[in-house]
């Protein structure tokens, strides 16, 4: 029977069980883009709460893919420093862990430079971006490339591609953003050809043996958005092409609340996995191990995802905040749910470079430090 503390492989990396940190903004960057030494304790610190697959905040490959200052970069030779204490960290613990090479696109909120995107378009929060010359999609490509050679340096056990949320990738995915009518627009071939090239372009830098993963959306949840058959479609092109997992996520900034990446408030155990029916059409087509993310934090129900075959890792994002030791409290049999309730308030110190926490459990700290 599968377990959730099975060591698995992801290309030549053993993971030592099941759990992943899915990749979670924490706020920690210099306003360079270096890690702060704040990183390298969270990292520590997830890494001895046993999770055993840690998928670093997402870095940005060039200045304009940075959604904002406090955000880590993976752009230029003077992170590799920063970035190899990282690694690291999880090392030292037992963790394996893999960056998160990404740009923002149109929907950034303080790019370093202007706001770009596979197509010009307003959002509807009025900010407008230019679309990308074929030149400047090669160029990011290389700048892809890059991100993942750094990474390398670093010391990083791979790379993960961001391609969800209506991040740049993202938007190229889906015919909202990408409006373009040359070989980068229309067709799904057309709308995933930046996909293959990064690809290339990445496993051409970290050789065969470095797992390769993608963050894709499953349903971008958005009228003319990218949908859950083509996101089956995209996973076997990329399978064709050599991709080593697939982490399922979904909707964007556009989508509403209860269709966003992360839901505000807990659902009841039989409901809180968001993309669990995107999970079984993705099995049904596709055979590169699944990671699946999104509202999971219940054991029996984790435990059900793998038994089942339905996912092949379970990622955690804000359940990890909260209580970094989770995946060890449950190896050592309080499997109680975790006690996140997805609040989403931990955004706020994220966002202000104050550096992520869980905001709940800190003022209940405080409350009984005082007393
Ligand atoms: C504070 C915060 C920061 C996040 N940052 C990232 C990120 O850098 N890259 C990414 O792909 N997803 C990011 N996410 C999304 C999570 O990885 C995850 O997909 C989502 O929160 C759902 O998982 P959960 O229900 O376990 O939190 C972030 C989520 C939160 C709450």
């Amino acid at each position: 029977m599968r377990t959730l503390f099975d060591q698995v492989f992801i290309n030549s990396m053993s993971v030592p069980n099941r759990f992943v940190r899915s990749a979670t903004y924490e706020g920690m960057g210099n306003p360079d883009g270096s890690c702060k030494d704040a990183v390298f304790e969270l990292t520590a610190e997830l890494a001895r709460g046993e999770t055993g697959l840690i998928i670093s905040s997402h870095a940005y490959v060039e200045p304009r893919g940075r959604v904002r200052p406090p955000q880590l970069g993976v752009h230029r030779d003077e992170m590799v420093p920063g970035l190899t204490r990282m690694a690291e960290a999880a090392h030292i613990n037992g963790a394996r862990i893999v960056l998160q090479i990404a740009h923002a696109g149109c929907t950034a909120v303080e790019p370093d430079g202007e706001f770009v995107g596979p197509s010009a378009i307003t959002l509807p929060d009025g900010h407008s971006c230019r679309e990308l010359t074929n030149n400047e999609i090669r160029d990011l490509v290389q700048a892809f490339r890059r991100g993942a050679e750094r990474a390398m340096e670093a010391g990083f056990d791979g790379v993960q591609i961001h391609s969800a949320h209506a991040y740049l990738l993202s938007q190229f995915l889906s015919p909202y953003f990408n409006r373009r009518n040359d070989e980068y627009g229309g067709s799904l071939v057309n709308r995933s050809r930046i996909h293959r090239e990064v690809l290339n372009a990445v496993r051409d830098a970290v050789g065969d043996e470095i797992p390769v993963l993608i963050k894709m959306n499953s349903d971008d949840f958005i009228d003319g958005g990218f949908t859950r058959k083509e996101m089956v479609e995209v996973a076997r092109i990329l399978e064709s092409e050599g991709i080593d997992a697939v982490e399922l996520s979904g909707g964007t900034p556009l989508s509403p609340a209860d269709r966003g990446f992360a839901r505000p408030g807990i659902q009841p155990p039989e409901e809180e996995v968001y993309y669990v029916d995107a999970a079984r059409l993705y099995k049904e087509a596709v055979s590169v191990p699944l990671i699946l993310v999104g509202g999971i934090r219940t054991y029996s129900v984790a435990q059900n995802l793998i038994e089942e075959g339905i996912a092949d890792l379970i990622s955690l994002s804000r359940p990890l905040i909260r209580e970094p030791f989770l995946v060890r409290r449950w190896r050592e049999g309080d499997t109680s749910d975790a006690t996140c309730i997805h609040c989403n308030l931990c955004f706020g110190p994220a966002r202000s470079g104050e550096g992520i926490y869980c905001v709940p459990e800190r003022q209940q700290r405080q409350k009984e430090g005082s007393r």
